[in-house]
């Protein structure tokens, strides 16, 4: 066999491998320390086709692997009913479009991922207002010097 027929074949074996390798990372696993109902539905746990971290990764920062954006502050720039729309009824157009979960989501459970998407936003402020404080020490210090 010919150097280059070796590659080829090198080659297709090694996406089904890839392809598995792939899939067992993105595998989410017990359900454990789950403290939020918007989180258990939005790590999929509660319906596997609602897994809105496939797209948009667990803490909503986005993931490398998929198209789905940073989403963390979504609610704050857009507004909760724009949010809710998108979750309803999908964004974007096209293959990286967002699919609309209307048929798969009731009113209450929406409005649980609404409630943990706020909760991010709450924790990521809790960072900032630390951020500015050391800023805040640092002006402090050179003041003084
Ligand atoms: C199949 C992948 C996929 C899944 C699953 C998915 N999204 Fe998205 N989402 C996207 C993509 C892609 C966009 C960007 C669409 C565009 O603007 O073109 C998006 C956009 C959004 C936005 C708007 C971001 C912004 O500020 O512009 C929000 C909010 C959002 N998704 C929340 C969710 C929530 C909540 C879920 C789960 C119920 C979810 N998504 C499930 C792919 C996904």
């Amino acid at each position: 066999m010919q150097k280059k027929q070796k590659k080829v074949i090198a080659f297709f074996i090694s996406i089904p491998v890839i392809i598995t390798l792939l899939t067992m990372m993105s595998q989410t696993t017990a359900p454990e320390d789950i403290k939020h109902p918007g989180q258990y539905i939005y790590l999929g746990y509660k319906d596997p086709d609602v897994n809105c971290a496939r797209c948009h990764g667990k803490t909503g920062k986005g993931t490398w692997l998929s198209d789905g954006p940073d989403i963390r502050d979504s609610i704050k720039k857009r507004g909760r009913e724009k949010v809710r729309k998108y979750i309803l009824q999908g964004k974007g157009e096209g293959e990286d479009a967002m699919p609309g979960f209307a048929d798969k989501l009731t009113d209450e459970e929406v409005e649980q991922i609404l409630e943990y998407m706020t909760y991010w936003e709450k924790v990521d402020s809790l960072l900032q207002n630390r951020t500015n404080i050391n800023r805040k020490d640092e002006t402090h210090d050179a003041q003084r010097r």
